[in-house]
């Protein structure tokens, strides 16, 4: 009867996590979902016997007559046990099973593969160990992976549904979270903390492929210095995230002015002066965003300065990306 009743409950389990939760891409996704079932169940199994039996005892003992005698009950020492001690059994197991997945989660396996990932206003940039940045986190499956976290600016919190992890990204101290995919594929990565305007895109990809594949990547991705000079501003816009809010396809305006087919020609600014998008208008508007505010953008700009943050190698290749947009 009691193993029945707990197969049918695992069985319970699977469903729930399989309706209402997100793809399991970790062992721990599982194991937390398979604790969030349990409290699920429980929670309606103990709501129907308390709401059930209200609604029983309600019909049953209703006052039928003005001189209906009900007896007069103080109370009952077995069932009073017995509705304490059962609860308080369960209660102590969600507890010792939520401590067990949370040290797991807590504790950082030694020889994790270690990516340092910054949270800007509004992008993720990952850095690996040889240099390689990127604004999507590639990783191989079946290996541990410490993701060190750090904050340029505010508060952001980096979290990937799949893998059942959010830790918050602090500026001024690092903090760090660690998964071992299990699943190949692409997973998202939200930050759930309110940073600012933009908070809701600063969205990216985590993308979990084999150690040959990623093996791989690190390589190409470590060979853009050799890419020619426009390509490699490409990678750049993609990197330090000028993609988040600078459309280049065409002219629909993100948080920040479109780039798309403006080279070369005026620009408004928004105290109704005029300037020609050159080399040197460019230039500013990256280091010094409150110098350049086109006509209806939004003063003072969101844009973060990227002055000490671009070599003048970089500064020059996103420059002859933009170029390239007409
Ligand atoms: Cu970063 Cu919200």
């Amino acid at each position: 009867m009691a193993s029945g009743m707990l197969f049918a409950m695992l069985l319970m389990n699977k469903a729930v996590a399989g309706t209402f939760m997100p793809e399991q891409g970790t062992d721990i996704a599982r194991q937390i979902d398979d604790l969030y079932g349990f409290l699920i169940i429980v929670s309606f199994i103990s709501c129907a016997i308390l709401i059930g039996g209200m609604i029983y005892f309600a019909m049953k003992y209703k006052r039928k007559s003005a001189n209906d005698k009900t007896a007069y009950i103080t109370h009952d020492t077995r069932l009073e046990v017995l509705w304490s001690v059962i609860p308080l059994i369960i209660f102590l197991l969600v507890f010792a099973w939520g401590w067990i997945i949370f040290h797991d989660m807590r504790t950082m396996p030694k020889n994790a593969l270690e990516i340092q990932v910054t949270a800007k206003q509004w992008a993720w940039v990952a850095e690996y160990k040889n240099g390689v940045r990127s604004s999507e986190i590639v990783v191989p499956v079946n290996k541990d992976v410490k993701i060190l976290l750090a904050s340029e600016d505010v508060l952001h919190s980096f979290y990937v549904p799949s893998f059942r992890i959010k830790q918050d990204a602090v500026p001024g101290r690092y903090t760090a979270v660690w998964f071992n995919a299990t699943k190949l594929g692409e997973f998202y990565v939200f930050c759930t903390e309110l940073c600012g305007t933009s908070h809701s895109s600063m969205v990216t990809k985590l993308k979990v492929v084999s150690q040959a594949d990623f093996d791989k990547w690190l390589i190409t991705e470590s060979e853009v210095g050799l890419l020619p000079i426009a390509q490699r501003g490409a990678k750049y816009f993609q990197t330090r995230a000028c993609a988040s809010c600078h459309n280049v396809n065409d002219a629909v305006v993100k948080v920040g002015p479109s780039l798309y087919q403006r080279w070369g020609k005026a620009s408004v600014q928004s105290d109704g002066s005029k300037v020609i998008f050159d080399e040197n208008h460019v230039r500013e508007s990256i280091l010094l965003p409150q110098a350049n505010i086109s006509a209806g953008f939004a003063k003072p700009s969101p844009m973060p300065s990227f002055q000490g943050q671009l070599s003048e190698s970089e500064l020059a290749a996103i420059i002859e990306y933009i170029k390239g947009l007409n």
